[in-house]
């Protein structure tokens, strides 16, 4: 299992849990429905999964409301089944990355219901964000939680308690010197058992400032920090920089602290990664200085459109702000929050997206179904679990289109997932996308995943910076190609509608879709594609 820093150029596979196998035919994935999987995980040539929460929880939020973060919920099995999982994950020398809440707890959590009970100016109270209503009955601020509707919530003393999220999603109190001593017990817990790293939730949330000053323009922050809300670019960043509740200095002192934890395993190489979305993007690179967490994710591929100039932006950035604190950047085409990026970009795109992504510095992360090409599940709105579907009364449709189950194999719905009905439809259209079908065709996205993740091992992994051939800002075809240089490999993308004429010296090595034919002595690179050659 030893490696050195096993996590810096790896492939994470991020599971969702409920979404990825089901074992017992209750139409939701479970964790001995992961286990069982685990083979075409390793196949397919990742070195780690992340796995979404699978902790006891009421499900408001898909699990990102912990009830108890030291056990198992029973929709997804027990604690022995997360030993198990462990263990065969590291029997096939995959690691696992284990995803840690703590901005908020669920109301269901036993702090919660104990600060319900003990009343106003108890120590239990203290534990989260309880205020009296100002004298006209409103609540101490106007903030508007992120998944819409009013961010408090009046307990029937007539206090209010802080939620970002939804209304079962009370936050915490990091002043309180309680709330870490738990945390830091919650991570010895699951390090003990064997994970190898974090994913933390909201990792900017943490602290909050003003919590009793009003924003002077709560529905424009609330549309800025909404991706799906179009807006002018410098108002967004404008109003991005007045957050009040987000990326405060206060919440690097944890991660300090939760470096030497992790630090004091020796051997283990126990890593980290951040969830913060932050402005400007330069203060991301705070959460990865030496001494505070491994990675930080990079979220802007997640929304980037399929255009040389904004990737060329995203990638130069990404690695040039982590170099000054010494870190490689992280990439992300998908994940359970966002679209699927064959439905946001095309799905030839994706598939030269992801290949352009792989030969990049740094670690990759893939949402699992992604390397089958899924788009997102249609779904009526009758279907929809999402808060932000229920709190906004349906105008924001919400998450569940990235979370349908996964098809596995066999021509009709649900496609191997489950021996019941799946907790979210899996459309019949799916029948050429499971795991089954694709392995059969050697020109699926599956397949490509496959070979491209080898060879990013073999000939890239480790291989230093990028030079750029052709961009935006280098070469003459800047429009439509994008090309760098990494070790002996030379990666193309053609982001163009017609086939593309490169200089690429070398023998293909990959290409994600359609045929590279060579044409006086220069490459012709298809339309939507990407390839890479070795030299
Ligand atoms: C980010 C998670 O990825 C998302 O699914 C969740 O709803 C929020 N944090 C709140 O925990």
């Amino acid at each position: 299992m030893k490696s050195a820093l096993w996590w810096k150029e790896a492939t994470i596979y991020q599971i969702y849990p409920r979404s990825f196998f089901d074992s017992n035919g209750d139409g939701e994935g479970d964790l001995p429905g992961v286990t069982s999987q685990l083979d075409y995980v390793k196949n397919l040539g990742v070195d780690a999964i992340w796995l979404s929460p699978f902790y006891t929880s009421p499900n408001k939020d898909g699990g990102y409301d912990v009830a108890n973060p030291r056990d198992v919920d029973p929709r997804f099995g027990n604690l022995d089944d997360a030993k198990e999982l462990i263990a065969q994950a590291h029997k096939r020398n995959l690691r696992v990355i284990a995803d840690i809440v703590p901005n908020h707890f669920s109301d269901q959590h036993e702090w919660f219901q104990a600060a319900l009970k003990a009343g106003r100016g108890s120590k239990e109270r203290e534990r989260f964000h309880f205020y009296d209503a100002n004298e006209d009955g409103t609540p101490p601020n106007n903030w508007i939680s992120l998944f819409g509707g009013p961010s408090w919530t009046q307990v029937a003393d007539g206090q209010f308690y802080l939620h970002l999220f939804d209304s079962s999603q009370p936050d915490l109190n990091w002043e309180n010197p309680e709330v870490n001593a738990d945390f830091e017990k919650t991570l010895r817990f699951w390090i003990d058992l064997g994970v190898d790293g974090f994913r933390i939730d909201v990792a900017h949330g943490l602290v909050k400032e003003d919590v009793l000053t009003n924003h002077p323009d709560p529905q424009g922050l609330s549309n800025a920090l909404r991706l799906d809300v179009a807006m002018d670019s410098e108002v967004r960043n404008a109003l991005l920089l007045t957050v009040p509740y987000f990326d405060r200095q206060g919440v690097h002192e944890i991660y300090r602290k939760w470096r030497k934890l992790f630090d004091s395993y020796v051997g283990r190489e126990i890593m980290a990664v951040a969830e913060a979305w932050v402005h400007p993007p330069v203060n991301a690179t705070r959460y990865v200085r030496a001494d505070e967490l491994h990675q930080v994710f990079n979220f802007d591929l997640l929304t980037a459109e399929f255009d040389s100039k904004v990737l060329f932006d995203v990638v130069e950035r990404s690695i040039s702000l982590n170099a000054t604190v010494n870190a490689l950047p992280t990439w992300a085409l998908s994940n359970h929050d966002s679209p699927r990026v064959a439905s946001r970009i095309g799905e030839e795109q994706a598939r030269a997206l992801a290949l352009f992504v792989f030969g990049l510095p740094g670690s990759a992360y893939v949402f699992a179904g992604q390397e089958l090409g899924l788009p997102d599940g249609q779904l009526q709105d009758s279907d929809r679990q999402d808060p932000t579907f229920l709190r906004t009364n349906g105008q924001i449709k919400g998450r569940d289109g990235a979370r349908v189950p996964l098809p596995w194999s066999g021509n009709t719905t649900p496609f191997g997932f489950s021996t019941g009905k799946p907790w979210l439809p899996i459309s019949q259209s799916w029948r050429d996308l499971t795991v089954e079908s694709e392995l059969a065709d050697p020109k699926s996205s599956l397949h490509l995943y496959r070979n491209a993740l080898e060879l990013r091992k073999e000939f890239l992994v480790g291989a230093g910076g990028i030079t750029w051939l052709e961009s935006c800002n280098h070469g003459s075809k800047g429009d439509s190609l994008l090309s760098y240089t990494r070790g002996g490999v030379t990666v193309v993308m053609n982001l163009s509608d017609s086939a593309n004429e490169c200089d690429a010296d070398g023998r293909l090595l990959i290409v994600s879709g359609g045929t590279v034919d060579a044409r006086d002595g220069k490459k012709v690179i298809p339309a939507r594609s990407t390839a890479w050659f070795l030299t």
